[in-house]
């Protein structure tokens, strides 16, 4: 049959779609802007009519009709990292969490420790082989397409038909719908004058021809923006965003340097602008790929001078990071951090940034602190961090002693904190 015989035989509206979806079942929805809004809007529509129906996902970007606490019982949001849409259910625990390093969601996946039942995905539309493209969230959902029972892809001619091993045949697939307003854009951060101050530190440190990855938040991009003048830099990230766009256009990004994939960029998931999405149609230069892959630190890590820039909320007197929680109550998630901090450790030349203001609440907190408050999520461990930036310089911490990493940390903390920490360190014996 030809294919387009099959896409049509497939067409459905989202609300018979979503009745691919029985009892009991996990859908896994792709990261970020991944997610298909129609199907995601008609499931929330039809919750009520479902008992046990989880849905999982990296960065929510709506809050749904579904993500409801009186209607739990009947779809409940299990979150691999929080973002505004579903942060408040989780720290009041009517949202779940999985705790993970984004680079072994795939794995799990495909051994079964993670259910993937039903797909609900956004897909650009089909070329004339009969393949979607995955490509704002390839992520783990590829993985969730080996495995599931049921794969539904909202269709939109605003979704790129982007390269590399983020294909899915119709063949393949239970259900489609289609959709046609924009994808969701996203912008760069606010970029205030610490991340400023941070960035630039950063970017005196970062040769020409490194290979990057930028993390998430204000101060990563606030490091790109910084990174126009130099040449010949490669991209080799989990997250492709408006930061790397600017770097594309600068012409700094030549990834003729990079070891592995030499000429080709490499991510997973997209969160930008359209123009950002537009770039990525058909277009050579870029790949998009399983976290399994981009995210792998072995991989990854075979890039020499790769530069992995990440930010975090906390860190403690060891180098903990507490990139992820407030305490015991959630924030976000590891995502791609410890995966990038691994791969920038084992790679030749390689720099791991951990990049943070040095206090919060206009000053009122220092975001250095002698120790993790209680229940604090440990992101990065202390036998990882390297490099930690704030915007009142830089620690270098890897290889250094307890009382070494203590005396550079506070080095680097806001003036105000720096005695009390001095005396905080010594209460517990570590100067
Ligand atoms: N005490 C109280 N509040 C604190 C705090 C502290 N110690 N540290 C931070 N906060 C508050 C900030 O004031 C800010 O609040 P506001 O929005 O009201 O101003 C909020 O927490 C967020 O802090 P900020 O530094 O602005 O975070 P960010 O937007 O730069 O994002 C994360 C940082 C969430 C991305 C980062 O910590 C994270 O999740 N890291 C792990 C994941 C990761 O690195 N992935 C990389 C690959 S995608």
């Amino acid at each position: 049959m030809q294919h387009s015989e099959t896409y049509k035989q497939k067409l459905r509206s989202p609300a018979d779609a979503v009745r691919e979806v029985r009892d009991g079942d996990f859908i896994v929805v792709p990261t970020g802007v991944g997610e298909p809004p129609h199907l995601l809007a008609a499931l929330s529509e039809q919750r009520r009519d479902f008992r046990d129906v989880k849905v999982g996902q990296i960065l929510a970007m709506r809050k749904y009709a579904y993500i409801d606490p009186d209607t739990v019982d009947h779809v409940r949001h299990v979150a691999y990292f929080y973002g505004g849409a579903t942060r408040a259910g989780g720290q009041a625990g009517w949202i779940d969490f999985i705790p993970n390093y984004f680079s072994e969601i795939p794995a799990k996946i495909e051994r079964g420790l993670m259910p993937a039942d039903v797909v609900f995905s956004m897909a650009s539309p089909m070329d004339e082989e009969g393949y979607f493209s995955l490509s704002l969230g390839t992520d783990y959902t590829m993985a969730a397409v080996s495995r599931a029972r049921a794969v539904v892809l909202e269709v939109n001619p605003n979704v790129p038909f982007a390269l590399g091993n983020c294909k899915v045949h119709v063949s393949q697939v239970a259900a489609l719908v289609e959709s046609e307003e924009p994808v969701l854009e996203v912008g760069l951060p606010k970029i205030g004058i610490v991340q400023e101050a941070i960035g630039k530190y950063v970017a005196d440190m970062i040769d020409d021809g490194s290979t990057l990855q930028i993390g998430y938040g204000g101060i990563p991009d606030a490091v790109v923006m910084q990174l126009t003048g130099k040449h010949d830099l490669g991209i080799h990230t989990e997250m492709i965003g408006e930061g790397i766009l600017t770097l594309i256009e600068s012409g700094a990004v030549t990834n003729k340097r990079k070891n592995y994939l030499p000429g080709k960029m490499v991510a997973t998931f997209a969160l930008g602008s359209s123009k950002l999405y537009r770039f990525m149609h058909r277009n050579p230069m870029l790949e998009m790929h399983p976290v399994s892959y981009t995210n792998d630190p072995f991989l990854a890590g075979q890039n020499d001078n790769l530069v992995a820039i990440n930010a975090t909320l906390q860190i403690d007197l060891l180098g903990q990071c507490g990139s992820e929680s407030l305490g015991s109550s959630p924030f976000s998630g590891t995502g791609g951090q410890s995966d990038f901090v691994r791969a920038a450790n084992r790679s030749r030349g390689g720099k791991a940034f951990i990049v943070l203001p040095s206090t919060a609440k206009g000053d009122s907190i220092s975001r250095i602190v002698p120790v993790l408050g209680p229940g604090t999520h440990v992101s990065t461990s202390k036998n990882d961090v390297n490099y930690v930036v704030t915007e009142y310089g830089v620690a270098q911490l890897r290889g250094k002693s307890a009382k070494q990493r203590a005396r550079e940390l506070i080095g680097i903390a806001h003036p105000a904190f720096r005695a009390e920490l001095t005396e905080q360190a010594k209460r517990i014996n570590l100067l």
